[in-house]
């Protein structure tokens, strides 16, 4: 059974890493979203919310698991059983990030391989933290991300602002 890991910060999914979960299910047997602590950032929706929203998100989607991680990606891989690693590519900009991460971690693990994907046109200028711009001056975010995910920012918002 081939299985992929697909990392990131989920924060929050947008219909771009929806896009790539369906692509991936065409070539994997499992498909597994990893959502990661990542420390640089000041993350919109804790670990648990974020991996709710993807499951919600993806819940008629079959062979496909999420789970968090707090470590290496590179642990993570052996944890979840998987044979490679998937990162969406949107833009050339994306590139020299997406490289330098994947030969680390080849540097780390070298049976550890990145495999890009890339989303449709449609969804190639959607980024979370686009969304979460767009939301929080009162944008419309509906064509950007699943339903749950738009309800769910939505009244994150709303609760920051009475709190
Ligand atoms: O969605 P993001 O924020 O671009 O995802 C980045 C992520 C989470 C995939 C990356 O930061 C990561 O792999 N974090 C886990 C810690 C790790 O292994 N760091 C070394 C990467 S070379």
């Amino acid at each position: 059974m081939k299985s992929v890991l697909y990392p990131g910060s989920f924060d929050p999914f947008t219909n771009g890493h929806l896009d790539l979960v369906i692509r991936a299910r065409q070539l994997f047997d499992r498909v597994v979203v990893a959502v990661a602590v990542n420390s640089d950032k000041r993350p919109l929706f804790t670990l648990e919310e974020r991996k709710q929203l993807i499951e919600k998100s993806c819940s008629l989607l079959s062979n496909v698991e999420v789970v968090t991680f707090t470590g290496l990606l590179v642990e993570a891989i052996d944890d979840f059983h998987a044979q490679a690693v998937l990162r969406g590519l949107r833009a050339f900009s994306d590139f020299e990030y997406e490289l330098q991460m994947a030969l680390m971690n080849r540097n780390l693990k070298p049976r550890c391989e990145t495999i890009f994907m890339m989303p449709t046109l449609k969804n190639s200028f959607v980024s979370s933290s686009r969304v979460k711009e767009i939301a929080m001056l009162g944008g419309s975010i509906e064509n950007y991300v699943p339903k749950p995910v738009a309800d769910a920012v939505r009244a994150k918002l709303a609760a920051g602002k009475k709190g």
